[in-house]
Order: C-alpha cells, then structure tokens, then sequence
C-alpha cells in the first residue's frame, strides 16, 4: 500500500516538473473506455497535440459499469500550477452508484493532464476495494433502526425511529470541523438515505477555495458517526487517495511539496 502510494504521488511530479511555456495538450474528447482498456484510448489520440494555455483531463469512473468517461482537452485561461477537484461517492442503498469524477488542470508541462491521467487511472481501478471496505463499515443492508447516534459534540444522543446516523469532517485550509446527527424519515436532506462521499478541491499554489470534505450516513450499529469512527473512514479514504497530503497545515504541506520535487527530480534524472 505504501509504495504504491508513494509511487502515485512522485510519477505525478515527474509529470509536472518542467514548466513550459505555450503549452502543447492531448485532445481526445468524449471517448468511453473499459477499465481493463483504460489506457487505450491514448493510443487512439496520439499525436493529436494543440497549443493552449492549460491542458485538462476530466475523467468519471463508474465502478459499477466498470467504465470511465474520458475527456482531454487544451484550453485557456490561468491558473497556479495545477487544480484538482475529486468527488467520490458510493451510495448503498438501492438503486447502487459507485462513482468517482476528476478534473486536473495544469499549466507545467507538455501533456501534463494526460500524464497525470496514465499515472492516476490504474490506482483508481485498483482502489475500488477501498470503496467497498468503507461501505462494510458502514452499512448493514438488514439493519432496521438506530437508537442513538452522536451529535455535533461526539456526545451520544438519542434518535426517535432513526434509519442512519450522519456525520462529516470538513477541512478548510489547516482547520477542521466535525458534525454528527440522528437521520429519521422527518430529515430533510439532498443527500441519498446511506451513503459515503468525498469532495476535494486542491491546488498548487494553495488557494483558499482548497478545501476537503468526507462525509455519510451509516447504519451498522449505534454510534456509528462518532469522532473516532469519521476519523477511521478518514484513514481509509487517505488509501484511495492520498489524503494526508491535503490534510496537513499548509507550511507542512509545502514542504511537502518540495521534498516530493525533490524526490522526483532525482528519479528523473537517474
Ligand atoms: C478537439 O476535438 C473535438 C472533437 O473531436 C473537436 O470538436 C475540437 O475542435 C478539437 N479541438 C481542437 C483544438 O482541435
Ligand atoms: C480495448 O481496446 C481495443 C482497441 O481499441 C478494442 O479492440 C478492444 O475490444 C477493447 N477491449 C475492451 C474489453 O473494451
Ligand atoms: C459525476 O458526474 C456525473 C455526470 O455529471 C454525475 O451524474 C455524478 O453525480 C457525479 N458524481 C460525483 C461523485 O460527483
Ligand atoms: C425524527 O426525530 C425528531 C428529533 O428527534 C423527532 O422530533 C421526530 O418526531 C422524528 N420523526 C419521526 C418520523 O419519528
Ligand atoms: C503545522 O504542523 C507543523 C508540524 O506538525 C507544526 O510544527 C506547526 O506548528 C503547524 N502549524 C500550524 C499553523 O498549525
């Protein structure tokens, strides 16, 4: 797990490390690939490279449909070095979706979208085991009712005919926020009965707008929304993606960022 961690992390610097100026981008747009053909679709777009500002890649695994939909495209318009915006969702209950949508824009170098693309997507495929260990801890598709659930404070509190308990963590640049409450048929909410879901938003240079959220409602057992447990399906997010990155306070992230450069530099000229 660890390596294949790491090796995610430094192949995408490898990838990003030399800046460019009048950037060349892959555009292969609207293809639908297989995940065991997932590099495929590459082949088919070779060559075709136009000049543009940023490249940008936006693909969607459905790991139901086993499918990704992929979109590589040159565009305009500014950023730092590069944005990432990654939301993942498994709802449990019926009907099923298991999904995970990415969109990478970056400015560093030929093809950049498209080499973190070819160096992301395997991970993605291989990870989806992750997204079912999370959904087993979660939910039970026999259960009835909840009884007690934790709030906002990890203090127990007790549910009037509760289907689920629902808790998030949120993190805003260095700060961090946890919630918890009972789910009844009288909750109103956009999101799905149960459910698992992750939102990021990442950049480089860090924006304000960086932020990283997880959230759900579980069922499989009383108190499955407190502290300790958000925090257990934290660390088990961390291995689909690598969270620990996002989840640092900025001065260690950027440090971060540059012993990875490091790292990579040394890889690459080796
Ligand atoms: C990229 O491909 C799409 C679809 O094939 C096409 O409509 C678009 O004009 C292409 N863009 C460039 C810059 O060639
Ligand atoms: C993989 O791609 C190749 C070439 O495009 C195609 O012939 C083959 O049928 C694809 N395989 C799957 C499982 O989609
Ligand atoms: C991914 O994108 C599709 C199409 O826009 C949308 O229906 C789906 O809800 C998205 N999934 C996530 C996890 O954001
Ligand atoms: C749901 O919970 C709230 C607060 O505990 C309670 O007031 C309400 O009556 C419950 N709804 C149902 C349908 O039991
Ligand atoms: C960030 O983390 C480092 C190392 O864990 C710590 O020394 C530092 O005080 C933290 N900074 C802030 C602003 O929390």
């Amino acid at each position: 797990m660890k390596s294949s961690k790491t090796s995610f992390i430094i192949l995408y610097f490898v990838s990003n490390i030399f800046v460019i100026n009048g950037l060349l981008c892959t555009n292969c747009t609207n293809t639908i690939v297989a995940f065991n053909n997932a590099t495929e679709p590459l082949i088919e777009c070779e060559g075709q490279l136009f000049e543009a500002d940023v490249c940008q890649v936006i693909f969607h695994m459905n790991y139901l449909k086993k499918e990704i939909y992929l979109s590589l495209i040159g565009t305009h318009g500014q950023i730092g070095y590069y944005n990432l915006d990654l939301s993942v969702q498994n709802k449990f209950d019926e009907p099923k979706i298991i999904d995970t949508n990415i969109t990478f824009t970056c400015n560093t170098g030929k093809d950049c979208a498209k080499h973190f693309y070819t160096a992301t997507v395997s991970n993605f495929i291989l990870n989806e085991r992750i997204l079912h260990e999370i959904e087993t801890e979660l939910f039970d598709p026999a259960a009835l009712n909840i009884d007690q659930c934790s709030d906002n404070n990890d203090q127990p509190v007790k549910c009037q005919n509760g289907y689920g308990c629902h808790g998030f963590e949120i993190m805003e640049i260095g700060k961090t926020n946890f919630e918890g409450e009972c789910r009844n048929d009288s909750t109103v909410t956009i999101f799905p009965r149960a459910y698992f879901r992750i939102t990021l938003v990442q950049s480089n240079p860090i924006l304000s707008t960086d932020w990283n959220h997880l959230g759900y409602t579980c069922n499989k057992g009383d108190l499955c929304n407190s502290r300790q447990k958000i925090k257990k399906m934290v660390k088990l997010a961390n291995d689909y993606y690598p969270w620990e990155f996002i989840a640092l306070n900025s001065s260690t992230k950027l440090m971060m960022t540059y012993m990875h450069i490091i790292v990579a530099l040394i890889f690459a000229f080796q």
